[in-house]
């Protein structure tokens, strides 16, 4: 797909389709005002007839309308105008896309930046119809034999801006939103292979690739390494399987920035997780190829930031690793040395997330960061308690809390802030170790938050709990890419990149 932007009127422009909003009831927006004067009413004597009231979802594909150039005019209906909020912004961007797709458009000028979405200006329209069309058009082919392909499909955007002001606004929207769009695309196309492809092997190759460019540094910690390391704890959960465990560390680092404290990022790579000995039900049980989407997103994230090549240290990592009951498997009741050298007791294999991350989280000590983050899915409590829209966000340090709370609502990528405490670390106590694996039912995803503190002391650190969000269930199964925006956006930010003037 290629986008771009213009400023200018829309009897100018001679393309394969114009896109115009039209509010309810029967409104025209003041492009289709326009594309109706010059057309002598031909728009608004159709409005009459009944043929578009405007309800948020409806399209009028129109050909050859009177006196204008372009050879189609889309209609959308935007519902009403003091009602339109970012999400109807995105519905109708969706809407229009999968029109054009379907309809042989191959090229078309749009017009909806132009529309009033509240508190939101030009950069953010820009952005998130780019972002919504790159998502809305993404598919995953790459094992099927025979994929369905769109006869003519769109291919070239250019969104109009009100004043040519705003033009550059609107490029560096596109910039950010083709960025972030790019990781989401690598996150999802990673997570969505299977575990037969995909094993922590396979995910560090992916990471190895990143390392093309001349400010990345890749390097991996395999099994052997790890034993050294004492990281029994990680080691202990892939035991069972016959795939290696492989931990990839991917450094950005543009040149003169070697002494910044880094941003690290670590992300679960779970490629399977079966549950191991403590097993889980088998209805479902194949989008537990998922449980490394935190892993994808970093490795997404990654991506973006190299593509926007921000002025900043940081380092990904992917803790890659297979859950597998077998006869060399970890058991219910172990006890694991971890390589912080903190004890615990394993209640449930299928808790096993938590014990790979404590290990990679003791791990990136050594690279005195900055600030910590851990993506990973790692509780189905998470779902319970936020749904599949809003990702689970856990950290004792308010100013960060506030950091990622802030790129949460610029980027639209949904998070939540959850409470730790002692009151709730009580749960994990055990009488063998130190801790336990598991709390116990109640609050589940705040006590493998707490089990998760006691791994970080040594920096700033938050978790991000995305079980709900990094992939959907149902007809529409596949990964969503989610937090690669989030993560980019909290990136751009620690950047210090202004995004609406
Ligand atoms: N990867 C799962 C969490 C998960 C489950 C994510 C379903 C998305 C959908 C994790 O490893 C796990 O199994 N967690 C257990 C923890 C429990 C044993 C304390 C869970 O959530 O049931
Ligand atoms: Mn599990
Ligand atoms: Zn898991």
């Amino acid at each position: 797909m290629e986008f771009s932007v213009k400023s200018g009127s829309p009897e100018k422009q001679r393309s394969a389709c114009i896109v115009a909003g039209v509010y309810e009831p029967r409104r025209l927006s003041p492009v289709a005002e326009q594309l109706d004067k010059i057309s002598e009413g031909y728009i608004s004597a159709l409005l009459r007839r009944g043929d578009l009231e405007g309800k948020p979802g409806q399209v009028l594909l129109l050909h050859h309308v009177p006196n204008v150039l372009s050879e189609r005019v889309l209609l959308v209906g935007c519902g009403k105008e003091r009602d339109l909020d970012e999400r109807q912004y995105r519905q109708i961007i969706e809407k229009t896309i999968a029109t054009l797709n379907d309809t042989g458009s191959m090229e078309a000028v749009c017009f909806l930046p132009e529309l009033h979405v509240k508190a939101r200006g030009t950069y953010w329209k820009v952005r998130q119809a780019v972002e919504t069309t790159l998502d809305s058009l993404y598919t995953f082919n790459q094992l099927k034999s025979n994929p369905s392909e769109v006869r003519r499909p769109l291919r070239r955007l250019v969104f109009n801006v009100s004043t040519r002001r705003e033009l550059a606004l609107g490029e560096k929207a596109i910039a950010h939103g083709v960025a972030i769009s790019t990781g989401v695309q690598y996150a999802k196309d990673l997570a969505n292979l299977p575990a037969n492809i995909c094993n922590p092997v396979y995910l560090a190759e992916q990471a190895e690739t990143l390392a093309e460019h001349p400010h990345v540094k890749f390097s991996k910690v395999d099994e052997a390494q790890m034993q050294q390391l004492g990281m029994n704890s990680y080691l202990a959960v892939g035991r069972g399987s016959a795939n290696e465990s492989v931990m990839s560390v991917v450094e950005y680092c543009p040149p003169g920035l070697e002494s910044q404290p880094p941003i690290v990022l670590v992300g679960k790579g779970l490629t399977f997780d079966s549950g191991g000995i403590s097993i889980k039900p088998s209805a479902g049980m194949d989008e537990m190829k998922y449980d490394m989407g935190g892993a994808a997103s970093v490795f997404g994230t990654m991506q973006a930031l190299i593509q926007l090549e921000l002025p900043l240290h940081v380092i990904g990592v992917l803790a890659g690793c297979e859950n597998m009951p077998s006869g060399h498997a970890y058991r219910p009741g172990d006890v694991l040395t971890t390589m912080s050298g903190q004890t615990v007791e394993v209640l449930n294999t299928d808790a096993e997330g938590r014990l790979v991350l404590c290990d990679a989280l003791t791990y990136v000590e050594r690279y005195e960061p900055d600030v910590v983050i851990d993506i990973a899915t790692l509780t189905g409590a998470c779902i319970i308690a936020l749904g599949h829209q809003t990702s689970g966000l856990m950290t004792p340090h308010n100013p960060l809390a506030h950091e990622i709370l802030s790129a949460a609502e610029q980027s639209g990528d949904k998070t939540w802030r959850l409470p730790l405490g002692d009151e709730y670390d009580e749960q994990l106590q055990s009488n063998f170790a130190d801790f336990a694996n598991v709390g116990g039912r109640p609050a589940g995803s705040i006590t493998a938050g707490c089990f998760l503190s006691h791994f970080t002391k040594k920096y700033t650190w938050a978790h991000l709990d995305i079980a709900g969000t990094a992939w959907q269930s149902g007809r529409a199964k596949g990964a969503t890419g989610r937090p690669v925006p989030l993560l980019t956006q909290f990136l751009l930010n620690k950047a210090g990149i202004e995004l609406e003037d």
